[in-house]
């Protein structure tokens, strides 16, 4: 269930570029989720869950690590995106890893994990502490979340002349993400409520 317009936004703009989401241009969404997990030491037997795991790129990696005796759980508001993700682990072997169609905002799970992850959604929320909050709450005592942002001026000058342009033909379509900028500042995320 979506909370509120723009995660609506993002069901129906995914759920449309789902089918070429996971190919080679993209390919550094698999390389970043690699590194993420391994920088958090994610190993044999654990638990992982992956807010916002689009098509799979933190929760393959993820599975791989913790093998048959772990379990990985990726959470995704677009449809699409899942059956990507649920295919490539069918394709994996991977039994152990489940995928749920949910707003990360309204995800109910009573299980806790030993890490929380989400490579590339903070942008989506006008609130910073959305994604850490989500995090928290689904992972036991001293577990760890691990989160991956975009940089200063990512994509650019491509998204300012993407915008550009379609703001001309269908300017209801240009995304609009939260400020990333504020995450340099230090404490933002502090606050766990
Ligand atoms: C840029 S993709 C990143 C996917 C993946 N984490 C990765 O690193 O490849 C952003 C993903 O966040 C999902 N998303 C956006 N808002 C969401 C929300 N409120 N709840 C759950 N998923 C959301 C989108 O459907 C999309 O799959």
């Amino acid at each position: 269930m979506a909370s509120s317009d723009r995660s609506l936004n993002n069901q129906a703009r995914f759920n449309q570029v789902a089918w070429s989401y996971y190919s080679p241009a993209l390919s550094f969404f698999e390389v970043f989720g690699e590194r993420l997990i391994e920088s958090l030491g994610v190993s044999i037997g654990e638990s992982v869950i992956d807010l916002g795991c689009g098509t799979g790129a933190l929760t393959l990696a993820a599975a791989t690590r913790v093998g048959g005796t772990g379990r990985a759980v990726g959470i995704d508001i677009s449809a699409g995106m899942l059956e990507v993700a649920a295919r490539r682990s069918r394709e994996a072997g991977h039994d152990w890893t489940t995928y749920h169609e949910s707003d990360i905002v309204d995800l109910e799970f009573d299980e806790e994990f030993d890490y929380g992850v989400c490579g590339f959604v903070t942008q989506w929320f006008d609130n910073l502490t959305t994604v850490p909050r989500a995090l928290v709450k689904h992972v036991r005592p001293n577990g760890k979340i691990g989160i991956s942002v975009w940089g200063r001026g990512s994509w650019e000058p491509h998204r300012t002349v993407f915008a550009e342009v379609l703001s001309h033909i269908r300017p209801d379509l240009i995304p609009k993400p939260g400020n990333i900028n504020r995450l340099e500042k230090p404490g933002v995320l502090v606050d766990r409520g």
